[in-house]
């Protein structure tokens, strides 16, 4: 053990139960080892909304925490070890532009429901809440999707227009009745007249991480590996999607991985950290190998100084500094926000 790991599991020793740190799946490993929990954004969400730890540190990226601070107890306090981790994508659906998009659609008769993919800023889910919309995850973008479908005459997905065609296929949706919207010029190019023949409005955000896998690698592998299976997370394309095996949030692809017979080669396309630790734990078992690796450099900004750094600092800090350090979620946007993804955790359950 080295002395940045014995700081650590002696401040887990003396907060005992009012610490509770969670980690998401594509964290590393120096910071997977210290975590109480770790999970996909579902089971993260999930979990950490029934602890009642005092202090919650997330280690993964900010719209992960603040989904955390807006489920917690008015006592607990989220915090994150660097909070300029962000993911790319959350930036790609600014609230304001949103509450335009579905306030013209509104003006011209349209009851269009937002769902938004939890990879968002806790303003976008407030719009979302306020709009009678909900959140969703990977893991659940099937029934959700489902879920708003029913509840007005369209939904507007963000921001990753993949997941969002990749659920609709899925759910066997026409592709003519899905069209991804035209957010350029601050929406002042949406046609709305035009929109009103689809039922599925598409973001046209996605990840750059998994926008690096292509179906070329895929076919490569069928060339050479003919026994290999492919398996992608669905923030990948549709057009990869369809070659893969088989698709899934983070949890699902840790689940295949352990499904499958002794002595298979497995090829995944997801965040690195995630591939590498589940080919070092299947090595001699099963080969576990990536598309190509790509990682995310925002969940990479977490790491175990930063964590010991955050340890360290709650447990000196005074009332006020543990406030100033804690992720703060606007009391505005609270209940909308909150309520958006209640309207998750309910429809889930
Ligand atoms: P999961 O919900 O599948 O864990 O994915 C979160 C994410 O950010 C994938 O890029
Ligand atoms: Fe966001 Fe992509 Fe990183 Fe996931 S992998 S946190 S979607 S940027």
């Amino acid at each position: 053990m080295n002395i940045t790991q014995e700081k650590i599991s002696k401040i887990r020793q003396e907060l005992k139960k009012d610490l509770f740190i969670v980690g998401h799946h594509y964290q590393n490993d120096e910071v997977i080892r210290h975590v109480d929990l770790r999970g996909d954004s579902l089971e993260l969400a999930r979990k950490v909304s029934d602890n009642n730890a005092k202090y919650i540190v997330f280690c993964g990226v900010y719209f992960m925490a603040e989904s955390a601070a807006l489920l917690a107890e008015k006592e607990q306090k989220v915090f994150l070890p660097d909070k300029t981790a962000n993911c790319v994508m959350s930036q790609m659906a600014p609230a304001q532009l949103l509450d335009t998009v579905i306030s013209k659609l509104k003006a011209k008769g349209r009851k269009i429901i937002p769902l938004a993919y939890v990879n968002t800023s806790v303003a976008v889910k407030a719009v979302c809440g306020k709009h009678g919309g909900a959140v969703c995850t990977s893991a659940n973008a099937k029934t959700m999707l489902k879920w708003a479908l029913k509840q007005g005459d369209g939904v507007l997905f963000l921001p990753d227009k993949n997941l969002a065609r990749n659920t609709a296929k899925d759910l066997q949706l026409p592709e003519l009745e899905q069209r991804i919207i035209d957010i350029r010029n601050n929406g002042n190019n949406l046609e709305i007249s035009e929109l009103n023949k689809f039922n599925l409005l598409i973001w046209p955000g996605c990840c750059a991480i998994h926008a690096r896998f292509n179906t070329e690698q895929i076919e490569k592998i069928r060339k050479n590996n003919i026994n290999a299976k492919i398996i992608v997370h669905p923030e990948c394309s549709p057009e990869l999607v369809n070659l893969a095996d088989a698709s899934g949030s983070t949890s699902f692809l840790i689940k295949y991985v352990a499904e499958l017979p002794k002595g298979s080669e497995v090829f995944i396309g997801t965040e690195w950290n995630l591939v590498k630790r589940l080919a070092e734990q299947y090595k001699g078992i099963i080969q576990v190998k990536p598309l190509i690796q790509s990682s995310c450099s925002h969940m990479n900004k977490i790491n175990e100084e930063k964590l010991l750094a955050v340890l360290e600092r709650l447990q000196k800090a005074t009332p006020d500094e543990l406030e100033k350090m804690a992720i703060q979620v606007p009391e505005l946007l609270r209940e909308d926000a909150k309520n958006s993804l209640l309207r998750m955790l309910e429809a889930c359950s």
